[in-house]
C-alpha cells in the first residue's frame, strides 16, 4: 500500500488509548454489588447467550476503525464466550495490548497457556475474602472461591505479573481488608493489587443496604489499605474514581489513584459486542453505534455534547473541580438519571 493511501486511512482511523470491550451481558454469578446497568431496574433485560460472531465482527470493524493501545476484555464474564482466544488472537495481530478481566471461575488450564501464550498483559481476578463463604455468598455462586483461586494461582505461576487481583470492598467485607491483602501477598505473590471502594450501580442498587460504605469506612478503608500495602511493599491502585471532598489521595501514599476526565481524545471508551460505544463501563448511555456511524465521529460528537460539560450545582466554584470532575458521575446516571450530579458518595453518610 502506499504512503499517501495509509496515511488517508489512519486519518480516518481514531486513536484510542483503552478500550474496555464488553464480550457479552451474559455472567456465571451474580455479584451483589455488579454495576452492569443491565442488572439494575425492576426488569433487568434479558441476558442472551454469547454470540460470537457478532463480538468478532465488531471486534473486526472496532480494530478497522480505530489504532487502540490496549483492550480489555469484560462483560459480563467473558470466559463463557466460545473461542475467546480467536479474539484475543485478533487483538494482538493488530498490535494491540491485551488485558482480561474475568471473575476466574470458568478459566481453565489450557486458556491461561494460550492467554500465556498470546501475551496477554494481566489478568484481573478478583477474590472479596480469605472466607469462602463470604465470597460465595457476595458471588452468589457456591464455590466460586476456590475456582477463582486456584485459577488466580495458576495464573500468578506464570509470573510477569500477569495475576492483578482486584479487591471491591463494601459494608460486607470491610472488616477484612488486611487478611485479603496479605493473601494477595503472601500466597498469589502479588505486589501490585486493584482495590475498589463499591461504586452504586446495577445489581447493586437492589442491595445498596447490605452494601454501602460511609464516608467514614471509606476512609477507614483506605487507611487500612495504606497500613498494609506499607507493611507488605505492595502498591496498591483505586480505579473507581471517589471525589476529593471524600477522599483525599495524599493520605494515602501507597494507593495510587485515578480520576475521571472527560476529554474523549484521551479517555478509555467502554464498547460492548453490538458496538455501542459508551463513557465508561459504568455509564448505560450509549453514545453511539461503530455498526452505524465511524468511532472517530462518535467521539468528535461526544467531545462536543453539552451532556458532558455540566458542572453539578454541589461543586460550582469548587477549587478542586479540575481535579476531582465531581468524582463518579457514571453512577449518578444509574442513580439519578443524569451526568450533571455530583457523585451520590457525596450525599452518602458521612
Ligand atoms: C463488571 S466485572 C466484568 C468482568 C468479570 N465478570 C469480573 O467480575 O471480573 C469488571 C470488574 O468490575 C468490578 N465491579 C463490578 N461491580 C462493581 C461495583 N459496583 N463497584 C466497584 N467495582 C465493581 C468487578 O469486581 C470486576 O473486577
Ligand atoms: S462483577 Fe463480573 S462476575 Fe460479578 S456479576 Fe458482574 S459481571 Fe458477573
Ligand atoms: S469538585 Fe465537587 S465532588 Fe470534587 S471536591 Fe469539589 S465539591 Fe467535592
Amino acid at each position: 500500500m502506499s504512503t499517501a493511501i495509509t496515511r488517508l486511512l489512519s486519518r480516518n482511523k481514531a486513536s484510542v488509548g483503552i478500550v474496555v470491550y464488553e464480550l457479552t451481558d451474559a455472567c456465571n454469578q451474580a455479584c451483589k454489588f455488579c454495576y452492569n446497568y443491565w442488572k439494575g431496574g425492576d426488569c433487568p433485560s434479558k441476558m442472551e447467550a454469547p454470540d460470537y460472531r457478532l463480538a468478532r465482527r465488531t471486534l473486526r470493524r472496532l480494530l478497522r476503525q480505530a489504532t487502540v493501545g490496549r483492550i480489555s476484555f469484560s462483560g459480563g464474564e467473558p470466559m463463557m464466550m466460545p473461542h475467546i482466544h480467536d479474539l484475543a488472537m485478533s487483538v494482538r495481530f493488530a498490535g494491540t495490548k491485551f488485558n482480561l478481566l474475568t471473575n476466574g471461575t470458568l478459566l481453565s488450564d489450557q486458556d491461561i497457556e494460550i492467554f500465556d501464550n498470546l501475551g496477554v498483559g494481566a489478568v484481573q481476578i478478583p477474590i472479596f475474602s480469605t472466607d469462602p463463604a463470604l465470597h460465595d455468598e457476595i458471588t452468589s455462586l457456591k464455590g466460586s472461591w476456590q475456582r477463582a483461586v486456584s485459577a488466580a494461582r495458576k495464573v500468578a505461576a506464570k509470573g510477569k505479573g500477569m495475576l492483578v487481583p482486584v479487591l471491591i470492598v463494601s459494608k460486607m467485607n470491610l472488616h477484612c481488608i488486611e487478611e485479603v491483602l496479605e493473601f494477595f501477598h503472601n500466597e498469589l505473590g502479588a505486589n501490585y493489587a486493584l482495590i475498589n471502594r463499591f461504586n452504586i450501580g446495577g445489581l447493586g442498587l437492589k442491595n445498596a443496604t447490605a452494601l454501602n460504605l460511609t464516608h467514614k469506612e471509606i476512609e477507614d478503608m483506605f487507611e487500612r489499605a495504606n497500613r498494609t500495602a506499607q507493611r507488605l511493599g505492595m502498591t496498591l491502585q483505586s480505579g473507581v474514581c471517589t471525589p476529593l471532598c471524600v477522599v483525599d489521595p495524599q493520605r494515602y501514599p501507597n494507593v495510587l489513584f485515578t480520576n475521571c476526565s472527560t476529554d474523549f481524545a484521551r479517555r478509555p471508551l467502554t464498547i460492548n459486542f453490538r458496538g455501542d460505544v459508551r463513557f465508561c463501563n459504568h455509564s448505560p448511555k450509549v453514545l453511539g453505534n461503530i455498526h452505524k456511524t465511524p468511532l472517530k465521529k462518535i467521539i468528535e460528537s461526544a467531545t462536543q455534547d453539552e451532556y458532558f460539560a455540566t458542572v453539578p450545582t454541589k461543586c460550582a466554584g469548587c477549587k478542586l473541580w479540575e481535579r476531582c470532575r465531581g468524582g463518579c458521575r457514571a453512577a449518578s446516571e444509574q442513580l439519578y438519571g443524569t451526568f450533571g450530579e455530583v457523585d451520590p458518595i457525596v450525599a452518602a453518610e458521612s
